[in-house]
């Protein structure tokens, strides 16, 4: 009951305009939880229409597919049935598994059933890693929730509605693109609907540390700051943090609200986390009955001019960006393997940096970035034209980026946040970005806001940072696409660069397309040796900018868009990828790779 109340205050907030930043109600870290998974084969039953959900009317209906109903007798009408349909794997995206919901869009409605005796004194959550876009979510004909978002986590409590045996989770997920959405109704990457990460039932003791914190704290040297809120306590209740290998241990008492908030010194002996020693330690938080470990790598991030300091030294971030595709097979990544094979490209590649494009990946891949050291560029799908001046829209982008912060706060790897991609020069939208930045900065203060921007020309050989929107930023993010959309690769050449702030920019988008296995002159689009002249001027060019502190070419992998229809050489593939859909490096990746060993060489991250 107190969650519920919780996120319907929270939400309140949100939806009636500006407000303080709030956190989002979402269980964390649910891996180190008394977790039972309802991954594997779910009934699916597609539905165009929405039947399930409206009447001939349009008005919703009672009996709709949530009540899982079947023919009580001969002569029972009931023009569905879960039972006799097909499965669907969850996790997983749907338009992967089935050749005929390859382009759908729209709703499919998914059942699982699940037995679960619930001991006496705990509560039980249904968590979803994530489901795109829309999800209205019922337990034994009930709703219990809904959600907006593709890519953040939600759950519910199912505390009083849980039998011990035969539940009946039904879930209407619809991925229909809205202008109103975030994201709206263009992007460059496939809409894959469905449950697309782990469900999860979480069971907890009936006052449980809902929400955590442990962070360096970036103002004050080598202290651990704690923040730990509890849900369903009374208050002064115990809490105590507990991290060995630094022999920290703390007990301090709730207050009213159940919130906690302590510093700690952490000694000389702390390793900091980074690329070159991705360090992790041990935490344990613990408050009554719950107990939640965690492994945290402890790092400050700032920047200084235009340096970026990781643990007060300046670092050249070497990045590549990724869609959050499986690299090994058609459809969205969900798993740890994903995300090693994936991240293991880019360390071959000599990247110390990723950039998660465009919206918040699962949390495997931030796991594994953690342990192997790479640091990570995250992101919201405010991407391309949003509708600035929709309050709705923008509490939306708001919801997003608490969601992802609650779910990712205690992930050293994580460096910045991005507000937005690509978005054009107006004030409603300079308005809508810069309150989701002061929205970022309230829930977080440890990390650097970023976003990224488009150039402009200030003449022929001049290009100019100017946006206003790099007035609330920490980091400029830059895209650009000199050699492909923007002239031949030698045009890079001759183009020097200026900026009106004094702040560390990163190339956020680079590069150009390529099909693997393709050859021929280097003057030739989609041959190997056209995408390898690009990296060759683009990585000379970079070179000359004096403010330049990191770099991301678009992309590790050839990934599915529907904007890309050119027969034999795209068939709906974005080919600027370094390595092809099939895992195949082309030439281009190699020459950055060299260029990326030369920079190492020099650095000592
Ligand atoms: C844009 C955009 C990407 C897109 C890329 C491209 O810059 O941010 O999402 O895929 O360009 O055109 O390939």
């Amino acid at each position: 009951m107190f969650k519920t109340l919780f996120s319907l205050l929270a939400v309140t907030l949100l939806c009636f305009g500006e407000s303080s930043a709030q956190e989002i109600s979402v269980i964390q870290n649910t891996s180190n939880r008394q977790i039972t998974s309802l991954n594997g084969s779910w009934k699916y039953i597609v539905d165009p229409y929405d039947n399930g959900y409206y009447s001939y009317r349009y008005t919703p209906r009672s009996d709709g597919f949530f009540k899982d109903a079947k023919p009580k007798g001969p002569s029972d009408l009931v023009e569905y049935s879960f039972d006799k349909s097909q499965t669907l794997h969850v996790p997983g995206d749907w338009n992967s598994q089935n050749d005929k919901l390859f382009f759908y869009e729209g709703t499919i409605w998914y059942r699982k059933l699940f037995d679960y005796q619930l001991p006496e004194g705990k509560r039980l959550f249904v968590h979803f890693g994530a489901a795109n876009y829309k999800a209205r979510v019922y337990l034994n004909g009930e709703l219990i929730g809904t959600h907006e978002g593709g890519f953040t986590p939600f759950d519910f409590e199912i505390t009083d509605k849980v039998k011990a045996k035969g539940n009946d989770l039904v879930v209407m997920v619809n991925n229909n693109r809205h202008l109103d959405a975030i994201p709206t109704v263009i992007t460059d990457w496939w809409n894959y609907g469905g449950l697309t990460r782990d469900v999860d039932l979480v069971e907890v003791p009936s006052t449980f540390i809902n929400n955590y914190k442990v962070q360096l704290d970036p103002e004050a040297n080598r202290t651990v700051k704690t923040h730990v809120q509890l849900d369903g306590s009374q208050p002064g209740e115990e809490i105590t943090l507990d991290i060995p290998e630094l022999k920290i241990q703390k007990m301090i008492k709730t207050d009213a609200s159940g919130t906690a908030d302590f510093e700690v010194k952490a000694g000389k002996n702390m390793t900091y986390w980074s690329p070159k020693n991705p360090k992790l330690y041990t935490v344990r938080i613990r408050s009554g009955q719950d107990t939640v470990s965690d492994q945290i790598g402890f790092r400050t991030i700032a920047t200084q001019g235009t340096d970026i300091l990781l643990n007060g030294q300046p670092v050249f971030l070497r990045g590549i960006c990724i869609h959050e595709e499986a690299p090994l097979r058609e459809g969205r990544a969900y798993s740890d393997e994903d995300a090693r094979v994936l991240l293991t490209w880019a360390k071959e590649l000599g990247a110390n940096f990723v950039r998660l494009a465009h919206y918040p990946h699962n949390e495997h891949i931030l796991k594994m970035a953690d342990k192997m050291g790479i640091m990570v560029w995250s992101e919201i799908p405010v991407y391309w034209t949003i509708q600035w001046d929709n309050q709705q829209t923008l509490n939306l982008a708001k919801q997003q980026l608490s969601e992802v912060i609650t779910r990712d706060q205690n992930h050293a790897s994580i460096i910045l946040w991005s507000m937005a991609n690509e978005t054009p020069r107006s004030d409603q939208r300079l308005k809508f970005i810069s309150s989701l930045a002061q929205h970022t900065r309230d829930l977080d203060n440890t990390r650097l806001v970023t976003a990224a921007l488009e150039l402009k020309y200030a003449d022929k050989n001049t290009l100019l940072i100017n946006d206003p929107l790099g007035k609330y930023l920490d980091v400029l993010g830059v895209n650009e696409y000199i050699g492909w959309y923007d002239g031949p690769p030698a045009k890079a050449d001759r183009l020097s660069w200026k900026s009106i702030y004094n702040k560390p920019m990163v190339i956020s988008e680079f590069g150009g397309g390529a099909k693997y296995g393709n050859h021929g002159p280097d003057n030739e689009r989609w041959t190997e040796e056209y995408q390898a002249e690009i990296y060759r001027h683009q990585t000379k060019m970079l070179q000359r900018i004096p403010f330049l502190a990191g770099m991301n070419p678009w992309i590790l992998q050839d990934f599915r868009s529907p904007r890309r229809q050119l027969p034999d050489i795209q068939d709906f593939y974005n080919r600027k990828g370094l390595i092809s859909d099939r895992g195949f490096k082309k030439e281009a990746y190699y020459v950055l790779q060299d260029f990326y060993q030369k920079l190492k060489e020099q650095s000592n991250n």
